[in-house]
């Protein structure tokens, strides 16, 4: 919603003022999912939820319990960047999921996770976003939602995994370097809304993808709808690849989630990991 904290609503011919917080009371009555989200665990400040959901998996929390922060006092990106994360500012939450599926299939998770968030926002704000590969929601451009998961797995056995999710909804100051890639909802356009509202809608959407998935333990299924929304189709991109940057055009996403890049007429599939996608002439 608007910078407000509260969202007016109309209920059986009453105007109520609902406060715009993520209490575990409020998420709880509001959730109507089928198993993401029947616990959660929810703070006031925190260093990273993604942190504190590996603690919490560790110590046998449940697949599905979701974890959830005001404020992140350290709040984690990739490559060991730092995810600004002010007061009520944005929806800074992570999913505990421990799925029986081989390691190496966990980063489509990533994937699985950027389209629900894209359903999610379209349905709750209006606004278009789309998904930069792999793990960045943008709107005009620009980024409005990140995504880290992390992988905990011995012996070939995925102990846990937890998929962190920020979606900016209303103005930060936003370190130097992310000022001209980054924007918030609110700053794109979006209709009222209420944080607890687009996170519960965020877990439905990712219940039904994530079903999706587990048919094939892959992309397979959500494939088409997927590149709909890849917002990397047809452009110029870089690939910075630790082994050596180099530039071609970005096709699609295959069922394993790599991205096909034709490179001076030759097809090369991207896999997420370390390797880092931008546009020739800008972040997109
Ligand atoms: C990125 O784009 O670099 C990924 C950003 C992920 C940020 C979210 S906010 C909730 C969760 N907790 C963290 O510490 N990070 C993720």
């Amino acid at each position: 919603m608007g910078a407000e904290t509260s969202k007016a609503m109309k209920d059986s011919n009453h105007i109520v003022s609902q406060p715009d917080v993520l209490t575990e009371t409020e998420l709880t009555r509001l959730c109507k999912t089928r198993w993401l989200g029947k616990a959660f665990r929810c703070y006031e400040e925190i260093t990273s939820t993604n942190t504190e959901a590996a603690r919490l998996a560790e110590e046998g929390a449940a697949h599905g319990t979701v974890v959830v922060s005001e404020i992140q006092t350290q709040g984690k990106g990739r490559r060991g960047r730092r995810w600004t994360s002010e007061k009520g500012q944005g929806i800074w939450f992570s999913l505990i999921l421990k799925p029986d599926i081989p390691p190496d299939r966990a980063s489509a998770l990533t994937l699985v996770t950027a389209l629900a968030v894209v359903k999610a926002i379209r349905g709750i704000t209006g606004t278009r976003p789309l998904i930069k590969w792999p793990n960045d929601v943008v709107i005009s451009g620009r980024k409005v939602c990140g995504i880290l998961t992390e992988l905990s797995a011995c012996a070939g056995v995925v102990n846990h995994i937890v998929v962190g999710i920020g979606i900016n909804v209303k103005k930060q100051e936003f370190p130097e370097e992310f000022a001209a890639t980054a924007t918030t909802l609110e700053g794109e356009g979006a209709r009222p809304f209420l944080r607890s509202e687009l996170l519960l809608a965020v877990l439905e959407e990712f219940e039904h993808y994530y079903a999706l998935y587990l048919k094939t333990m892959d992309m397979e299924p959500m494939l088409t709808e997927y590149n709909s929304y890849l917002v990397n189709q047809n452009r110029p991109v870089k690939v910075l690849d630790p082994a050596g940057e180099y530039q071609g055009v970005a096709r699609e996403i295959n069922r394993r989630g790599e991205l096909l890049v034709e490179v001076e007429g030759e097809t090369i599939l991207v896999s997420s990991g370390e390797v880092s996608v931008r546009g020739v002439y800008g972040y997109v």
